[in-house]
């Protein structure tokens, strides 16, 4: 007979309890409820609601459930729905009458919404730390490649040269802001939602606040329907998720081009590429691939849990059990996908003189061009017109702009002297962009530094 059974005079349907429980999946929780269970009786006993020997030997019978749990040895019931009831009814198996007394004043819908809390609490900064770990990453590579010039795209199309160190401090910074949305969705989320019961509050004198320290949240959350009915933390939490793989997934893209024999950019060590069955001399970016593929599940579990939510009347519905395998795997998937990338970028290898060579091209340098003709005072529309025509009347006579005669490049560029043929240089290029968040090696080196301080990478 379930928890709940003393209304009911006749047995759940099979159909029902594989359609209705959550332990399968909610089982991952357990170690929250726990400690849940053990703030909340501790609160009960000081509060003089239970015998103090009761919360002790509640809080004492659910270490050694723990401990069951932790070694697999605890046999979860799909009969019990879920994790909250598998928990307490084995508590009452093994304490009889101080056992049947955990579940005072509380319901299971502020206790799940408590579980979750706390789960999301812990993975938060699990998650920060992975994101730490791959920002170390980029860093590194960057930190060791610091000369390397690259081409830089916009449209995919050669635009101007960069330091590769630069391209690769974009998405540190990205995953900066990664760690910071996670950051202030942790500080939102940490608001304690027990003591709402199953909605309305609780006629016993719970001391909710002494839950909340014991359970460090930083404060109870002040409506009980509020606290029972909405999920939103778990739409932050897979928000800030989504915006992380959306980061990842542009940067698996961009190893994914790197690795085509088109670009020749980068070598990806072996231990992370996959071959091809059938064709012998293929080296293949799967795992680049797949941390871009793996983003459509969590964009997938994002839009469920809106979903999920739009339409549901105030307060606890059943429906809400639907928040967890969707949160769950999102999480999983994340984690994963941090936990690739940063050793793939640890192995990777920049083909530093390909990289070069394409930068090479004066084209790339067209913006240099009209930036020193401004210097002049030549207006920058007037400047960036006579660059493009100088661009067009090269391509006419097929001769690369920094092989023109000066005469040619005068014809469209009066103020053109011997001194813009020294232009064409990539590093001279990437050296003078030297402001704040500029290409500039001296830019760049400085954020690298700035970054290894701030990830304690420094020796
Ligand atoms: N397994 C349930 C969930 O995840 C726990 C809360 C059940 N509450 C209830 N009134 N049936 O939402």
């Amino acid at each position: 007979m379930a928890l709940w059974g003393g209304r009911f005079s006749r047995e759940t349907d099979q159909v029902v309890r594989r359609f209705t429980e959550s332990i399968s999946y909610d089982q991952r929780l357990y170690a929250h409820d726990i400690r849940g269970s053990q703030a909340h009786v501790k609160m009960l006993a000081a509060a003089g609601i239970i015998p103090a020997a009761d919360a002790a030997a509640i809080t004492a019978e659910l270490e050694v459930i723990r401990g069951r749990i932790d070694r697999g040895e605890f046999e979860f019931k799909t009969e019990l729905e879920d994790i909250h009831m598998n928990i307490e009814s084995a508590l009452i198996a093994a304490l009889g009458p101080a056992g049947a007394r955990v579940h005072t004043g509380r319901s299971r819908n502020d206790q799940v919404a408590t579980d979750e809390r706390l789960y999301l609490r812990a993975e938060a900064d699990a998650m920060t730390d992975a994101i730490r770990d791959l920002q170390r990453a980029l860093v590194g590579l960057g930190s060791r490649h610091a000369e390397v010039v690259m081409p830089g795209f916009t449209h995919l199309q050669h635009a101007q040269p960069v330091l590769f160190a630069h391209h690769l401090l974009a998405y540190v910074e990205m995953l900066g802001r990664d760690a910071g949305r996670l950051a202030d969705c942790r500080r939102r989320l940490n608001w304690l939602p027990l003591g709402a019961g199953a909605i309305a509050g609780c006629t016993l004198p719970l001391d909710r606040e002494l839950v909340a320290r014991e359970l460090e949240f930083d404060g109870v959350l002040a409506n009980s329907m509020d606290a029972v009915a909405d999920r939103d933390y778990s739409v932050e939490f897979l928000a800030a998720l989504a915006i992380i793989a959306m980061h990842t997934s542009r940067l698996g893209e961009d190893l994914v081009l790197w690795c085509s024999q088109e670009f020749a950019f980068i070598e990806l060590d072996d231990a992370f590429c996959t071959g091809s069955s059938l064709m012998p001399q293929k080296k293949n970016p799967d795992v680049a691939e797949l941390v871009r593929g793996k983003t459509g599940r969590v964009y997938g579990h994002l839009m469920a849990m809106l979903t999920l939510l739009k339409g549901l009347p105030l307060t606890y519905n059943r429906d809400l059990q639907e928040d967890k395998e969707g949160l769950f795997d999102a999480i999983d998937t994340v984690k994963l996908i941090l936990a690739a990338l940063a050793p793939m970028l640890d192995g990777a290898k920049p083909r530093e003189e390909r990289m070069a060579a394409m930068a090479a091209d004066p084209a790339l340098m067209a913006t240099d061009l009209a930036e020193w003709l401004v210097r002049q005072g030549v207006p920058f529309r007037d400047a960036h017109h006579q660059v493009g025509r100088f661009v067009a009347l090269c391509r006419e006579r097929q001769v690369p702009l920094d092989q023109a005669p000066l005469e040619l490049m005068q014809t469209v560029m009066p103020a053109a002297t011997a001194e813009c043929l020294q232009l064409f240089d990539p590093r001279r290029s990437v050296a003078a962009r030297d402001l704040i968040g500029g290409t500039a090696p001296a830019q760049v080196n400085r954020q690298l530094a700035a970054w290894r301080e701030r990830l304690q990478m420094n020796a």
